[in-house]
């Protein structure tokens, strides 16, 4: 019996995980998503192509691999047979070797309209949410009226769907929402509608399965099986910066809960960083940069949302942040992307405490959101160079391997590989002595 290995963002999400899984992806045999939905946007790039992946798992592009889309995440058929038409359109059949769970709960259009109604309803609280209509769904499974993947092949389908849409719509007018005026993809609710029920038949050409059996047997039969988070640790909905969070537990257990998995199955977990701190959406950030430094990370590190195509705020890492992410995952290797964006800086500097009201911690404060968290930073001297052309870890700048080694030392975990470039071939591998 093999144990199941997890990959996770460590940070507010866009940490280049799509990369790493893609790269990681010749070692293992499954590729399952447990959580999230089209809020995500894994990038992946090669043969100077360019993929983004919302609700399909990575290792889509190796013919050889399964890929299981697991219970816990939510699937919304119009973008669903979007992301599977961009594929076939790149030579990539996605029937053959992606696998659904009948678990998985949908995502209906007027979730969608429910996201709108509820960031208008919050004022100046919005989270900024990607409105793909992950929190009213997620709202619908605990409240056990949502609708799953294996509800779209009974008869009474389409008679629920209406009864969940009324509701939907009653709750979005007794929030104040214009419900006629609302428009998805610049259709109405019923256009868009008419649409998402003809994707229900891209849906139904998978293969549903249980998934909770699928991915045990899978372990039984000594398959490699890695398991691929969406956004983050920090935007996890219990450990994240609550209320400035996604609706899913992002985190290590989320696989268990999410495949149905038991704990003791849980082998490697592989914790993305990226060398500095980037984060879309509102929230608490204290290593947030607002001058020149933080414009040219989001501007060198082509920081725009990949499902939104909103400006990413940037900063420097957070390591009180990054060690509650390690102790909370139980991270046992990192993956440090995108120091590349930093080659021009003369100074890097790292968050190693914070200070509140006068008092220093490394601890993350339930106050988090309410209270003026001031970065204590450390600088370290920049490499002023490019990495272009390295190609072993050790040939990396000394300054570079100074910093990678202040990160090792702070959270306790070793540096497994550093990615240097947006191409797969360019994440350099940490040779172990
Ligand atoms: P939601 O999950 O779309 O409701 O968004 C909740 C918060 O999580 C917002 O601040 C989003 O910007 C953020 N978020 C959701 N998905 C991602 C992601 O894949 N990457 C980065 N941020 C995300």
């Amino acid at each position: 019996m093999t144990k199941i290995d997890v990959l996770l963002g460590l940070q507010w999400g866009d940490e280049g995980k799509g990369k790493i899984v893609d790269v990681l992806t010749p070692q293992y045999d499954v590729i399952a998503r447990f959580q999230g939905g089209p809020n995500a946007g894994h990038t992946i790039e090669f043969n100077g192509m360019k993929h983004v992946l919302h609700i399909i798992p990575s290792g889509i592009f190796h013919a050889d691999k399964v890929n299981l889309i697991g219970n816990g995440v939510l699937i919304e058929p119009c973008i669903f047979r979007k992301e599977i038409e961009g594929l076939a359109e790149k030579g990539v059949d996605a029937v053959r070797n992606l696998f659904i769970s009948k678990k998985a709960h949908l995502i209906l259009p007027s979730h969608r309209m429910m996201d709108a109604a509820n960031e208008q309803a919050k004022g100046n609280m919005k989270i900024g949410s990607t409105l793909k209509g992950i929190g009213p769904a997620y709202t619908d499974k605990i409240a056990r009226t949502g609708l799953r993947v294996g509800d779209i092949l009974s008869s009474d389908f389409v008679e629920r769907y209406l009864l969940l849409k009324e509701q939907h719509i009653r709750m979005a007018q007794t929030l104040g929402f214009d419900v006629a005026a609302f428009r998805l993809d610049g259709m109405t609710l019923e256009a868009y509608e008419q649409q998402w029920m003809e994707s229900l038949t891209t849906l139904k050409a998978f293969r549903f399965v249980n998934s909770e059996y699928f991915i045990n047997q899978c372990l039984h039969d000594n398959m490699r099986v890695l398991a691929e988070g969406a956004q983050a640790m920090m935007l996890d909905i219990d450990f994240g910066t609550y209320p400035f969070v996604t609706s899913s537990n992002t985190i290590t257990a989320g696989v268990c809960t999410g495949l149905g998995v038991a704990p003791s199955t849980i082998g490697r977990v592989m914790g993305i960083t990226k060398a500095y701190c980037t984060r879309v959406g509102a929230g608490p950030f204290p290593t947030e940069l607002f001058d020149a430094t933080g414009r040219y990370l989001c501007e060198q590190g082509h920081e725009y949302g990949s499902t939104t195509g909103r400006p990413r705020r940037c900063g420097w890492i957070d390591m009180p942040a990054l060690r509650y992410a390690c102790m909370i995952n139980g991270v046992t290797e990192l993956y440090v992307t995108k120091p590349d964006v930093m080659n021009s800086l003369d100074q890097v500097c790292m968050c190693e405490a914070y200070e509140i009201e006068g008092k220093q911690t490394v601890e993350i404060p339930f106050e988090y959101n309410t209270v003026e968290v001031k970065p204590l930073l450390k600088y370290y001297e920049g490499w002023r160079q490019s990495l272009e052309g390295i190609t072993e870890y050790a040939a990396l700048p000394q300054q570079l391997l100074t910093y990678l080694e202040a990160i090792e030392r702070q959270t306790g975990v070793p540096v497994a590989a550093v990615s240097i470039s947006p191409d797969r071939k360019d994440v350099l591998f940490k040779k172990v002595q």
